[in-house]
């Protein structure tokens, strides 16, 4: 297959699957978990031109998205593009069911777990749904050898909620995706966004999750990115973000000692994730950044920057 490189072929290819799915689906109704991300943001762009109101998808807020997610996607699906949404505000369900578990390993099970069935939940209130659309893109398919990966799908459905699969990009490389995207008038910050851990900001906010420490996560990393796009360095860098440790340290602020968390910064850049080096961010911006997290993020006290390549650090702290 051509490798989809120009608007021009990203056109066909839109006309290409629109024609497929419109053959496929008829007129019954399609469901798709759209969590924002690239990879489903635009199978429901394709899907609303195929099949316009047919399509129902849900957006779950599990409480752990970056500041201003939510309300993206709204804005972009729900506001500019007239789709059917479903938005399902299900933060303290995560964060009840969180609460005290520090084990990185089991938090993501629970996060996974608690998805689908707030998913389940919302499908068997809808009616007459046949089919289930999904983000599956060509390097799930290699990497999980065959059975999709886990982030990637609504897989782990009970046996009475079967579904037809629709997988419009699943022959589609990430670069091909976001080429797609942009065709399809998707925003720039949705189509070039950098990747983000299904988990979420909960493996972010390390071992057990507080709401004031995920908040200092989510203000923080909202800082750094704003100021990173500020300085010509979205899109230059492959990953940043912030971490806030459970642990506290002491401080001093308006003439006050302090105990509270430090804010970790990792930026690294990578081309498949399996090795990583870390950004040479500049020093006067970093001092900038910092001052700007201490004052403004509730609960913080100092700012570190993580300079460790993968191996041996991974690039997520959990
Ligand atoms: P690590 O930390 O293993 O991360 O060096 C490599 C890449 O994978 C992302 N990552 C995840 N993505 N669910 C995901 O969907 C996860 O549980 C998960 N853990 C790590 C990480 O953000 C990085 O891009």
């Amino acid at each position: 297959m051509e490798r989809i490189t120009t608007p021009a072929l990203a056109q066909k290819f839109i006309n290409e699957q629109v024609a497929e799915m419109q053959a496929q689906i008829g007129n019954k109704k399609v469901l798709l978990a759209l969590s924002g991300g690239v990879d489903s943001s635009v199978v429901a762009a394709l899907l609303i031109k195929a099949v316009g109101k047919q399509l129902v998808c849900v957006h779950v807020n599990h409480g752990l998205l970056r500041k201003g997610e939510p309300e993206q996607v709204i804005k972009v699906f729900r506001d500019e593009m007239q789709a059917n949404l479903v938005y399902v505000d299900a933060t303290d369900r995560f964060l009840d069911k969180l609460a005290g578990v520090a084990e990185p390993e089991q938090k993501r099970k629970i996060i996974g777990g608690e998805f689908i069935r707030v998913f389940e939940e919302e499908a068997r209130k809808l009616d007459g749904i046949e089919f289930l659309a999904q983000g599956t893109i060509y390097p799930d398919i290699i990497e999980s050898d065959g059975a999709v990966k886990a982030h990637h799908n609504v897989g782990g459905l009970p046996e009475d909620l079967k579904f037809e699969l629709v997988e419009p990009i699943k022959l589609l490389y990430k670069d091909e995706v976001r080429v797609v995207g942009k065709e399809l008038g998707l925003p720039d910050g949705m189509v070039f966004r950098q990747p983000f851990p299904g988990p979420g900001l909960g493996v972010r906010c390390t071992g057990a999750i507080t709401r004031d420490r995920l908040a200092a996560v989510r203000e923080s990393d909202a800082i750094l990115r704003e100021e990173f796009a500020k300085n010509g360095l979205e899109g230059k860098v492959w990953q940043y973000f912030t971490i806030v440790p459970d642990i506290k340290s002491t401080g001093v602020k308006d003439g006050k000692r302090s105990w509270d968390w430090p804010v970790i910064i990792r930026a690294v850049n990578t081309r498949d994730a399996m090795t990583a080096t870390v950004e040479n961010v500049p020093f006067e911006l970093m001092q900038h950044i910092t001052a700007r997290i201490v004052a403004e993020v509730p609960g913080v006290n100092r700012v570190l920057y993580d300079f460790t390549p993968k191996p041996t650090g991974t690039i997520e702290w959990e």
